[in-house]
């Protein structure tokens, strides 16, 4: 199936980021942020953040965004974008920019502060499974 990413689709992923910042938990920051992503089949996924008093385990809004691929049958990321309480699009961190990677690759279009941008442009030289794969088939040899 290939899905159509057009003005309307990042429409719906701004507003469903939006209202996932108000399900966000964060009591230490008070930065509430939400996240939305399409997948290849047409599927709609949203994350918020969750903090923890262990500051350094808070899960991003993308980490909620990643349990629920899996969870709900996998596939690819096609489209994201994620907000803050404001709506005003942010750019996702480092960690989750990998943690992206991982599962729409270099075509994944970003809604960034700047505009759309893949993912490619925004995780330049990215190291990802075919890394692995490379030190693989050399260990073979
Ligand atoms: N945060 C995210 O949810 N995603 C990002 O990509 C950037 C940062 C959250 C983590 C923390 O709860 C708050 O924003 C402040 O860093």
């Amino acid at each position: 199936m290939t899905v159509e990413i057009n003005d309307a689709v990042w429409k719906e992923l701004h507003e469903l980021a939006v209202e996932a910042t108000k399900r966000s938990y964060a009591p230490y920051s008070k930065y509430p942020v939400g996240a939305a992503a399409l997948v290849d089949d047409g599927r709609v996924l949203t994350g918020c953040n969750v903090e923890n008093a262990g500051y350094g385990v808070t899960l991003c809004a993308e980490c909620g965004i990643i349990s629920d691929l899996i969870n709900s049958g996998g596939g690819r990321l096609v489209a994201f974008t994620c907000v803050n309480k404001d709506g005003d699009r942010i750019v996702p961190c480092g960690r989750c920019r990998q943690i992206l990677f991982e599962h729409g690759g270099n075509e994944l279009l970003m809604h960034m502060p700047r505009g759309i941008q893949t993912m490619a442009e925004v995780l330049p030289d990215a190291f990802g499974p075919a890394d692995l794969d490379e030190v693989k088939e050399a260990d073979v040899d």
